[in-house]
């Protein structure tokens, strides 16, 4: 825990609280579906990108 790294917590005080593993795991998602549709490179964003 600590603060949040990620960017996408939902907690009030910007602390970790666990939303970086939804992230994740929705990032691969359309990253897989990026990269079979013909788009490496929009996929190679979506894994990269950070939240500001
Ligand atoms: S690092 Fe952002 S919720 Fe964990």
């Amino acid at each position: 825990m600590g603060t949040c790294g990620c960017g996408f917590t939902t907690d009030p005080d910007k602390n970790c609280n666990g939303t970086h593993r939804v992230v994740q795991a929705v990032k691969a998602d359309i990253a897989k579906k990026l990269t079979d549709n013909g788009f490496p490179e929009a996929a190679e964003f979506v894994k990269t990108e950070k939240k500001n």
